[in-house]
């Protein structure tokens, strides 16, 4: 079943091999070590992420350090990295990318594909191969989102552009398990052999351990639902693009104060969460919950301001847009079975709260699109 299920999602992600594995976290950390990242090796990542991708970085032995993101996208930004790479590191008599901060050797990037949508991975890929960087992919949260690489002149899917890549199937997640449950892709043949080897105690043979790995295999009965799910996913992906594109038209018509989320023309998102912006963030969620809107934060703490990393050294400050997008960021309900109706109340409470903000105390009627927009709305 594990076996059928990782040819499944391997096709799916247009990849050579998949690796099913107990989590997202050790997908990571597999993925990391199969492709060289060395103890005491640093790992550059972004600070606005769940807290595994570093954690995974660490349990590979390696350091992380980050980059701020874009403001629009969320994700990595490509300027950022170079000015990392130009600036913060150094080369050493033997060749080697030195962090200043740490003084340890560079070899490895990890973007973020974050809420469903993919880094702009050409950009990355590039200063990847400029400065001889491995990039693995965290694309958690990103099964199925697509990329159009100008490079390859075509549309390519999260978890095929890097050397490997990450995939969580936590139950909440685009394609969820019953329970915990991961993958890891690449198109590196011996990365995947020596992925299998990691999952499971370092053996490719019973009993024959050419290294020392971790028990991290993914159950059957795990594999068998996922396979199950999986001939729905792009069905259900394509239903949050739908409602991601509701929520922009309804958001767009009312004129409301949130700012949407930003898809450019090289992505094709799948909306693994629909996440707004707003001033006045804490206001917002209050109205909506008394609503009975349930709303989220991902995330409210930016990972280099986390206790768990006091001891790396960042301070307030060091990356200001992730702590700008930290503090106003909003996840709205989104989930493939969404209604429009529950999306027009959505928005309706949206502009209340606005609207009650700008103290006009307007009682309105919840939005609905006009003929017209519903006509000229694309769903791309
Ligand atoms: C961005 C990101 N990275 C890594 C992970 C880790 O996945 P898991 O929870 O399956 O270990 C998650 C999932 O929560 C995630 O969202």
């Amino acid at each position: 079943m594990v076996e059928e299920f990782e040819k499944a999602f391997a096709t799916f992600c247009e990849t050579s091999h998949s690796v099913a594995v107990s989590s997202g976290t050790d997908a990571l950390r597999f993925a990391l070590m199969a492709s060289g990242v060395k103890p005491g090796d640093v790992v550059v990542t972004v600070p606005h992420t769940f807290i595994a991708t570093t954690e995974a970085i660490s349990q590979a032995a390696a350091l992380p350090e980050f980059v701020d993101i874009d403001e629009r996208t969320y994700n990595m930004d490509p300027a950022k990295l170079a000015e990392y790479l130009e600036e913060q590191c150094t080369v050493d008599d033997a060749g080697r990318l030195l962090s200043r901060r740490s003084g340890r050797p560079v070899t490895a990037v990890v973007p973020v594909h974050l809420y469903g949508q993919m880094a702009d991975m050409d950009a990355i890929l590039e200063l990847a191969d400029r400065y001889r960087l491995v990039v693995i992919e965290d694309a958690c949260q990103a099964h199925g989102a697509e990329y159009f690489s100008k490079k390859n002149n075509r549309w390519m899917k999260a978890g095929s552009m890097g050397r490997a890549a990450a995939f969580s199937f936590y139950p909440g997640k685009n394609l969820g398990a019953c329970g915990e449950a991961g993958a890891a892709t690449t198109n590196d043949a011996a990365i995947a052999k020596t992925m299998k080897m990691l999952r499971d105690h370092g053996q490719a043979t019973k009993y024959y351990h050419d290294l020392e790995g971790y028990n991290g295999r993914l159950d059957a009965i795990q594999a068998g639902l996922l396979h199950v799910k999986l001939a729905h996913l792009p069905k259900w992906n394509t239903q949050r693009r739908e409602r991601a594109a509701e929520y922009k038209c309804l958001l767009e018509s009312a004129e409301t104060a949130v700012v949407a989320p930003y898809e450019p023309s090289w992505s094709r998102a799948v909306y693994h969460l629909y996440v707004v912006r707003s001033a006045d963030r804490e206001g917002l969620m209050e109205h909506l919950k008394k609503a009975g809107i349930g709303t989220g934060i991902h995330y409210p703490i930016p990972l280099h301001l986390q206790k768990a990393y006091k001891a790396m050294g960042y301070s307030v400050g060091d990356f200001p847009v992730t702590e700008k997008a930290a503090a106003e960021i909003v996840s709205l309900p989104m989930f493939p079975q969404l209604i429009e109706e529950q999306q027009s109340r959505v928005v309706h409470e949206i502009l209340n709260f606005t609207s009650a903000a700008a103290q006009k105390d307007v009682e309105t009627e919840p939005v609905s699109l006009t003929a017209e927009s519903r006509r000229t709305r694309v769903y791309r």
